[in-house]
């Protein structure tokens, strides 16, 4: 069981009041409309829960990194109130307060089955910075907090972490499923287990990896890391691809832990190149220890993906962090697109964690074909590096 804290499903929440921290932080086009409502959807079966269950519920959350001096209009979490409002059919009240004595008259009115959404969390500085009397303000407001903001969950904040030292606290189904999802893979993954991890930095995934390593039958490394692996193997030169050659050293230390623990990392074989970023007047498929010393490499070639794609064909359990090319160019999209159509028709659990390649699975539209996408983008991060979430930590224990 990877789940080990007490959930709203063991806490006693009729007639009790609800303070509930969401992750709201939903992107804004320049008409306050949300442009993509999953985290609002996201917390919606925690939300219906403690209203059938008869609790009165105030959510709170951020929305975006606000200077913390005050009202940021463009930032102003009533939108997305509005969209759990069209999501859910309920009535949803919101106050254009958090802290003060407007934002606790609202709270003091909220009776069972009603729902009040707080202005942003993060309008006030001492919140990112975890205060004791934001803790103590935000604790009042409830007899019970619950936490299913996963995708906040890694940041020890005011409003994630701090009711907890004053009021009992457990978790909703978001972040129990997230948790329970993100680290069964380490426990018990049907196997083969093929994890796919790519995106531009092997610095900022070598977490990731050195934990994968433990865990996985194979990995399958794509995206612009890939070329700082090229060197650690020796190879002369990538050209004028991205490369962190910092790094060189301990992408060859993965490489050897990986061969010592038997687990095969697989790296493109071949890769399409081009001149230049911007231009792309040539782009041409190379091997990958023949890049030319003018050229950049963009995508995967087609060798390798018909290689990942045999890998993942035959995975039972499939994990997937970063997109194998610059997908966000129709010209460099095809090596991403191969491998989300691989893991979308594989006959396997697929575990998606958030960021880029969630953009990617969302361009092809296969997101209905994954088994899991996760909403978080650092939290699911720090989760498979095997770090603890402070926001899970504070949480009671089951
Ligand atoms: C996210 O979008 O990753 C979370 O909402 C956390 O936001 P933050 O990185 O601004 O803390």
């Amino acid at each position: 069981m990877a789940f080990t804290k007490k959930t709203v499903r063991d806490v006693d929440v009729e007639g009790k009041r609800i303070i509930m921290r969401v992750d709201f932080n939903v992107p804004l086009d320049e008409n306050q409309n949300v442009t993509d409502d999953t985290r609002v959807r996201a917390a919606i079966p925690t939300i219906k829960y403690l209203k059938e269950h008869g609790a009165g519920i105030v959510l709170m959350s951020h929305l975006g990194r606000p200077k913390g001096d005050g009202f940021e209009p463009e930032l102003s979490l009533k939108p997305a109130a509005e969209k759990l409002a069209e999501l859910t059919g309920y009535e949803v009240k919101f106050v254009d307060d958090t802290y003060g004595d407007k934002a606790a008259e609202a709270v003091a009115a909220v009776k069972p089955g009603d729902i009040l959404v707080l202005e942003n969390v993060r309008f006030l500085k001492a919140e990112k910075k975890n205060d004791p009397e934001v803790a103590k303000k935000l604790a009042s407001y409830g007899d019970i907090f619950v936490l299913d903001a996963f995708g906040t969950a890694h940041r020890a904040q005011g409003s994630v972490v701090g009711p907890a030292a004053h009021i009992p606290a457990v978790a909703g189904f978001l972040l129990e499923k997230e948790v329970d999802t993100l680290t069964s893979i380490f426990s018990e993954p049907e196997r083969p287990f093929v994890a796919i991890v790519g995106g531009s930095k092997v610095s900022s995934k070598i977490g990731v990896l050195d934990h994968l390593i433990d865990a996985a039958d194979t990995i399958i490394i794509g995206g612009g890391m890939a070329y700082t692996f090229f060197l650690a193997k020796g190879y002369k030169t990538v050209g004028t691809s991205l490369k962190e050659e910092d790094w060189v050293e301990r992408a060859a230390e993965m490489l050897k832990k990986a061969e010592d623990k038997g687990v095969k990392i697989l790296l493109p074989v071949d890769n399409v190149v081009t001149d230049d970023f911007a231009e792309n007047n040539v782009i041409e498929t190379v091997p990958s220890d023949q890049i030319p010393e003018d050229r950049m490499g963009m995508d995967i070639g087609p060798k390798t993906e018909a290689l990942y794609a045999e890998a993942i064909k035959g995975a039972k359990t499939v994990f997937w962090n970063g997109p194998m090319g610059v997908f966000e160019k129709d010209a460099f999209a095809h090596g991403t697109e191969v491998v989300a159509r691989a893991v979308a028709d594989s006959d396997c659990t697929s575990i998606i964690g958030g960021g880029d390649s969630v953009a990617a699975i969302n361009k092809f539209g296969l997101a209905d074909k994954m088994s899991w996408i996760s909403t978080g983008g650092g939290a699911s991060m720090e989760l498979v590096e095997g770090k603890a979430l402070p926001g899970v930590e504070a949480l009671l224990d089951a």
